[in-house]
């Protein structure tokens, strides 16, 4: 595991952008695994820029995203597809067929989680999977529980993760309750994965995360025994490392 110390947010966001884009360039039909909420945002900023500046080329590459929202149609605006469109799709040339998100108008929930995860076989896997960390040490909505699941599921949404993410709906009620998401084991077979962490509000679950005990109650702890994995934070989140 490589961990990179960058100086704030916007240093953190062209860093990723700048391995996205090698990714992209050694292999222009690579599978991305994306991720959505407020971290990877300037990334995508940036990884538009370099789009718009020529340097990228997203005709071939395919992504496949970590989840999304039960019960939520593909128009809502909270919507993790519609994110994705608004982020980054609609700004650069990846074909629309190439990309991947499960299907969160989908009710019957076992039916959607084999046909994604059949999405991922297909498409050979995901070459570099970029990833968030939820405030109680989720990755994709992998929230803390009993056993790390292993492929993509249907989870309800601990009341931690629903008030992290109230901040971008109108009312706390209007949270979905449930999402579909990649399972820890379809998390750890992408080839490489990096975590993207920012804000001091997120220093004691990184710590935790990759010095605590691997255990299924900090998800994210599971990546301490992925041969691939390199992590770009900011100083704010590393505080609680500066201090040990
Ligand atoms: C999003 C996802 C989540 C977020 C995590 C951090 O697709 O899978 O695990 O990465 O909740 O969210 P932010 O970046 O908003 O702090």
């Amino acid at each position: 595991m490589r961990i990179y110390r960058t100086a704030d947010y916007q240093e953190m966001s062209r860093s990723a952008a700048r391995i996205l884009a090698a990714q992209i360039q050694l292999k222009p039909d690579c599978v991305l695994g994306l991720a959505t909420g407020s971290t990877p945002i300037g990334t995508y900023e940036e990884l538009v820029r370099q789009y718009q500046a020529g340097w990228l080329d997203f005709s071939e590459v395919k992504s496949a995203n970590l989840d999304e929202y039960r019960g939520l149609t593909r128009d809502n605006d909270q919507s993790y597809y519609y994110f994705m469109r608004q982020n980054l799709f609609r700004h650069i040339n990846i074909k629309p067929e190439n990309t991947h998100i499960p299907d969160g108008s989908q009710s019957d929930a076992s039916a959607e989680c084999t046909r994604y995860e059949h999405v991922l076989t297909q498409l050979g896997g995901v070459d570099l999977q970029i990833l968030g960390l939820g405030h109680n040490g989720h990755i994709g909505f992998n929230e803390p529980a009993d056993a790390f699941a292993q492929t993509t599921h249907c989870v309800d949404l601990t009341r931690s993760t629903i008030e992290a993410n109230q901040r971008f709906f109108a009312r706390e009620e209007d949270v979905p309750r449930q999402a579909y998401t990649m399972g820890i084991g379809t998390i750890m077979r992408a080839r490489k994965i990096l975590l993207l962490v920012s804000g001091s509000a997120k220093a004691d679950i990184l710590y935790a995360s990759l010095r605590g005990p691997v255990t299924p109650q900090v998800p994210a702890s599971i990546l301490q025994f992925h041969p691939d994995v390199t992590v770009i934070t900011d100083e704010a989140a590393l505080s609680s490392f500066l201090r040990q």
